[in-house]
């Protein structure tokens, strides 16, 4: 335990120097909207003292209760029975709503107004795991920025985001909302939206809470099925699932949000072990956590909580300080108190937390949003140059045989096909909030724009997304075999992934398929634009398409984002953040998987498949680029360390290509040998790149035992004497290999 802790310190020290280091504060003052979570003024400790004194019991469980604007809910705000809302947008309509609460309710306390901005409010950005794929975490802080500033503008003080679930089972929907596979990206990628979405003050007008979520596992769903039992060690639960979290809490997000899986046997949001032991005792995390919709009152369908009333105690008891939607705090907890079973601390504790958020967003004095703000900041053009910026990062370019792109000027007429290249709500992907489809460049508008006179360009969608046969096939066909090239535009519908949308097929929906097969027939050579909200199994289309690229949902700016890659006016660098699998019977595949004592090969008796090869489609971290990088001359500073030495790793890369392009150089690592078994490889660095043709750059690493440790089986953090592989490449298949020892001193 000390170790963990005093790793966790380490960890602590630096992220909080990092993110306060302008601001000096101490344990009894703060800067002016800081909420870290862990700290407070004194002066606010002496306002909330204050208040809970005054408060009755119903004011109490009602600053624990979130609910929709739906029903009485005025007379509720007037009686004390409601602390927030979710589903209310707009200055004017939340301020409305405000001032029932400021004026009319007991106490005057002000609600936080919550929403799910996940990745925009109106300015639609790429959906998070095509966000993920820019491997950008600036990029990504800054697009959480202006989703902050378009919410906070529009009377949202909180967002339920960002989502950190780790998964590795495509047919999860969910898939769509978060950072991929892998843990070290996982945790990059949630700081620097935390960050983005509170900024460095949460009073400021450009700012809302953050939210983690869903805590914690909710990705390991068995079957990639939604809602589904997540039955893992807590080896795993340790090394693979919580670091995102663990990585918001160090960046000072303010609240978490309790998933609705149990984890091996005991739901998470009546879960000691995460919602205690782990969040409060080892990371010493002091926001407020919500639970997800009802997902308090389903323990009863769980089987963990007899009726309504023992779900809502085993919840508040196990660390949930607020009820989302499911109205069991305000009305069982008030008997359960009384009849002792509910000590009356834990509920002041609790409405101690969520009032110190309200404090922090700086609600009791400025409880209003501002329309006029919020017009001009709405959807402006700055927002929407970066939109399009962060689409063209998260564009993976997955093959280019022949360099059939970017667009040659050879090219003059074009045939722009598929039922996703007019499309423009689809774009805008899962939880697009306030986001509108006549907001969206379609990928035809995009290229249109782009040919100017220069290319005639065509138009047929070909089929429907999902329609039992393609009606337009044969008009599709005609026009690609007058075409000098064929862009076809195919993929999943927005309402194929997200939230209670899982798959069990990865597949194109096949009359897409016959649609790309036909056009393909035709002679026309066909680049494969795909959009999804999951990685997709296409090998038919890897095998014979020249040019695929993988765009995700891109958001308001799709058309225009891929138009600029499409031409080359700007060359795409992404990198896969999920495994892309042959088949959805590879689920579940990841590239940090364990050796086995049989690992795959052609010999027969070893773990694979016998009726497809057992690596993936396309790997993790895998991309490509219009131009080539070189690897060379890697070094390691020393070739021992002890266990709390640190080693650096450098690496000279060159682009040996004639376009100008961005690489991301990755570091991954292997404990060879441990008194567990390790994952064959492990991401622990990486760094987008961006070199001009003929130019190098040296990149360098710093390797610790943050990077080196795991959970062994008594669940200390620990890094263990031995020998340990490393590599730096352009993905995780590939890479410069060295070797260095951890020694036990
Ligand atoms: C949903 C989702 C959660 C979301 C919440 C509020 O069920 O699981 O991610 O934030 O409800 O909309």
């Amino acid at each position: 335990m000390i170790t963990v802790w005093a790793n966790h310190l380490m960890k602590l020290a630096a992220a909080l120097v990092a993110l306060f280091a302008t601001i000096s504060f101490t344990a009894e003052t703060w800067a002016e909207g800081q909420y870290p979570g862990r700290w407070s003024s004194a002066e606010v400790e002496q306002r909330i003292t204050a208040l809970l004194a005054k408060m009755s019991l119903t004011d109490k469980l009602g600053q624990l209760t979130q609910q929709y604007p739906e029903g009485k809910f005025a007379d509720d705000i007037r009686e004390g029975k409601v602390g927030s809302f979710l589903g209310a947008h707009g200055a004017a309509n939340t301020n409305r709503i405000q001032r029932i609460a400021v004026e009319q309710s007991p106490h005057g306390i002000p609600l936080i107004f919550a929403n799910d901005v996940i990745h925009g409010y109106r300015t639609i950005f790429p959906i998070p795991l095509g966000e993920a794929a820019s491997w950008d975490p600036q990029l990504v802080e800054k697009a959480a920025r202006v989703a902050a500033a378009e919410a906070r503008a529009s009377g949202t003080h909180w967002t339920f985001a960002p989502m950190v679930d780790i998964s590795r089972d495509a047919r999860w929907g969910r898939i769509a909302e978060g950072a991929g596979e892998d843990p070290y990206l996982g945790a990059i990628m949630a700081a620097a939206r935390v960050l983005g979405f509170q900024g460095t003050n949460l009073k400021a007008s450009d700012s809302v809470l953050a939210c983690a979520k869903h805590f914690a596992a909710y990705g390991g769903a068995e079957g990639g099925r939604d809602y589904n039992t997540v039955d893992i060690s807590e080896q795993t639960l340790r090394d693979v699932y919580l670091p995102p979290f663990m990585a918001a809490v160090d960046a000072g997000v303010g609240t978490l949000m309790s998933a609705f899986n149990e984890i091996s046997g005991v739901p998470a949001s009546a879960n000691h072990l995460i919602l205690q032991r782990i969040l409060r005792e080892e990371w010493g995390f002091g926001g407020f956590v919500v639970s997800d919709s009802k997902s308090v009152t389903d323990m009863v369908a769980h089987g963990y909580a007899a009726d309504n009333d023992d779900a809502a105690e085993k919840a508040i008891m196990a660390g949930v300080d607020m009820d989302m939607a499911s109205f069991s705090y305000r009305s069982h907890l008030e008997e359960s108190i009384r009849a002792g079973r509910i000590p009356i601390a834990i509920v002041d504790k609790a409405v101690r937390r969520v009032l110190r958020a309200k404090f922090a967003l700086g609600l009791f004095d400025n409880p209003y949003a501002d329309p006029q703000r919020e017009q001009s900041v709405i959807l402006s053009a700055d927002n929407r140059t970066l939109a399009r910026d962060v689409a063209r990062h998260s564009i993976v370019l997955l093959k280019n045989e022949g360099n059939l792109l970017p667009i040659g000027k050879n090219v003059r007429k074009l045939a722009v096909i598929g039922p996703l290249a007019d499309n423009s709500k689809d774009l805008l992907g899962t939880w697009a909030a306030l986001g509108k489809p006549e907001d969206v460049v379609t990928v035809l508008q995009g290229i249109r724009h782009r040919a100017a006179e220069r290319i005639e360009v065509g138009f047929s969608a070909g089929c429907q997304i999902e329609s039992a046969t393609p009606k337009g096939l044969k008009e599709a066909v005609q026009l690609a075999a007058d075409s000098d090239l064929a862009i076809v535009v195919i993929g999943e519908s927005a309402t194929m992934s997200g939230e209670a949308n899982s798959r069990s097929s990865l597949d194109l929906p096949p009359v897409q398929l016959s649609l790309l097969r036909a056009i393909h027939a035709a002679g026309v050579p066909v680049v494969a634009v795909v959009m999804s909200g999951r990685p997709l199994a296409i090998p038919w289309t890897a095998d014979n398409i020249p040019a695929i690229v993988a765009a995700w949902h891109p958001g308001v700016e799709a058309g225009n984002a891929i138009a600029d890659v499409l031409f080359g006016d700007f060359n795409p660098g992404g990198k896969l953040p999920v495994t892309f699998p042959r088949t959805v019977g590879q689920m579940p595949i990841y590239y940090a998987h364990k050796n086995t004592g049989r690992p795959a090969t052609k010999e027969r008796y070893t773990s694979k498949y016998i009726d497809i090869p057992w690596p993936p489609l396309y790997p993790f971290g895998y991309g490509l680029s219009y131009t080539t990088f070189e690897f060379a001359d890697l070094k390691l500073s020393t070739n021992r360390i002890g266990p709390f030495g640190q080693l650096e790793v450098s690496v000279k890369v060159t682009n040996t290509g004639e376009h100008a392009g961005d690489e991301v150089v990755q570091l991954y690592v292997r404990d060879l040998v441990g008194s567990m078994t390790r994952p064959v490889r492990e991401l622990k660095g990486f760094r987008r790149i961006t070199l001009e043709s003929g130019k190098s750059s040296e990149v360098r690493f710093m390797l610790n035992r943050d990077h080196l440790g795991f959970h062994n089986r008594h669940m200390t953090y620990t890094v263990e004497p031995g020998l340990f592989k490393v590599w730096v490449g352009p993905n995780s298949a590939e890479g410069l290999e060295a070797k260095f020892e951890v020694t036990s001193q």
